[in-house]
């Protein structure tokens, strides 16, 4: 008699922005088992402006989510406890055999909390990775995604060194490689191809690429104020970009600082970008100035120097083999980086280990061959 044998049921979470790129090549990755996976995306709605999202996902290729939790905005407690109470019945409903979480939002610790309560298997894109500073609540959500799930998938030696310090089982902490750098390879030939620069006037490697969006630098107003003045001065030696994050462009109208930009007419505000327009953005840059986690990560594969407007990183591997520079930013600090790169100075770089454009195809062949049990 023939045996029936019932395909495994996988579940991957996105919410914000920075999601979308870790999970797209899982996704594709995941269509060589189709005979024994159901793949779905569920999207927590964490970010919902097409800008922020809708973009990423034809950008990307990747499906529309199997389903959509429109959590929204709202504190950390309301916006991780909607998170639960949404995902709580997604995974009542679908049974999933598998949760895959990714990177370090609101989205990643409530899925996998809600997930592992329930009594399913899961498993944390990005896993290992740490500022030390606690008062980012990225961390918190890093350190509590950790301790909870199953199967850990890292991208970079300090990850390891990490979740090993701190007693994660060695057979369940796999050394994957990246897949947000997989999306890059794959979106490549589109960002070669984009219109943007032309529309934007621009010409390659005659400008600085900015984004800032970390509450540190842009919840306060004196913090805001004095960077954006500092941007506001280095637009005279350099045109800047600088694509406005929701949070960025609320808190500088909440605090009255809009005519700093309007003054200043080498610094071009404009809209979060799409993912292809962004990445043909990053590589054309003379430079990047940003608080971003994944922007480190793109600038380090892509070979561009990146100052890191921040006290710490979660991603050494940028600054000890990659294009980055920490810059804890003060007024001093910023503007003596800012001269020695204006100057020519400019910080070369390697690839990291195993940022190769096939860390998603690692995941899911461990995943297939390793995590689930018939
Ligand atoms: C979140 C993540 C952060 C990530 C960032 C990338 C957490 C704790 N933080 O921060 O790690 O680097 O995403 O963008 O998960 N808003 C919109 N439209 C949107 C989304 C947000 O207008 O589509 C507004 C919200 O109303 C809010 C602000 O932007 O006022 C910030 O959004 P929020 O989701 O609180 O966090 P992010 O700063 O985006």
């Amino acid at each position: 008699m023939q045996q029936i044998t019932r395909k495994f049921k996988i579940i991957s979470v996105v919410g914000a922005r920075p999601n979308f790129m870790k999970v797209a090549p899982v996704h594709r990755a995941f269509a060589k088992y189709a005979d024994r996976v159901e793949h779905h995306i569920v999207h927590t709605g964490q970010h919902y402006d097409a800008a922020m999202s809708d973009a990423f996902f034809s950008d990307l290729d990747m499906p529309a989510p199997s389903f959509f939790l429109g959590v929204g905005s709202g504190s950390h407690a309301t916006q991780t406890a909607k998170i639960m109470t949404e995902f709580e019945r997604v995974c009542l409903d679908m049974k999933p055999d598998f949760v895959m979480v990714a990177g370090d939002v609101n989205s990643t610790i409530g899925c996998s909390l809600t997930a592992v309560k329930l009594g399913i298997a899961t498993a944390h894109i990005e896993a290992g990775l740490r500022s030390f500073d606690r008062t980012m609540p990225e961390e918190i959500n890093r350190i509590a995604t950790d301790a909870i799930c199953d199967w850990l998938f890292v991208t970079e030696q300090s990850g390891m060194d990490n979740l090993l310090a701190t007693g994660s089982p060695a057979e369940r902490v796999k050394f994957v490689g990246n897949t947000m750098i997989d999306s890059m390879h794959y979106a490549m030939p589109k960002a070669k191809a984009s219109t943007i620069l032309r529309e934007l006037s621009l010409e390659s490697k005659k400008y600085c690429l900015v984004t800032l969006h970390r509450p540190s630098n842009v919840d306060e107003p004196e913090q805001l104020r004095f960077l954006l003045e500092t941007l506001a001065d280095l637009s005279k030696h350099r045109k800047i970009v600088f694509p406005l994050h929701p949070r960025t462009r609320k808190n500088i109208e909440r605090f009255g600082l809009q005519s700093l930009t309007e003054a200043a007419p080498g610094l071009l505000t404009i809209e979060p970008q799409g993912y292809v327009s962004f990445l043909a953005l990053m590589r054309s840059a003379d430079f990047i100035l940003t608080d971003s986690g994944g922007i480190q990560e793109e600038t380090t594969a892509l070979g561009v120097p990146c100052l890191t407007l921040r006290d710490t990183t979660e991603r050494p591997v940028t600054c000890e083999l990659g294009t980055n520079i920490l810059i804890p930013p003060t007024s001093e600090n910023i503007r003596s980086a800012i001269d020695t790169t204006l100057n020519g100075e400019r910080k070369a770089g390697h690839i990291p280990p195993l940022w190769d454009g096939n860390a998603a195809e690692r995941i899911v062949e461990i995943i297939v061959n390793q995590c689930l049990i018939p």
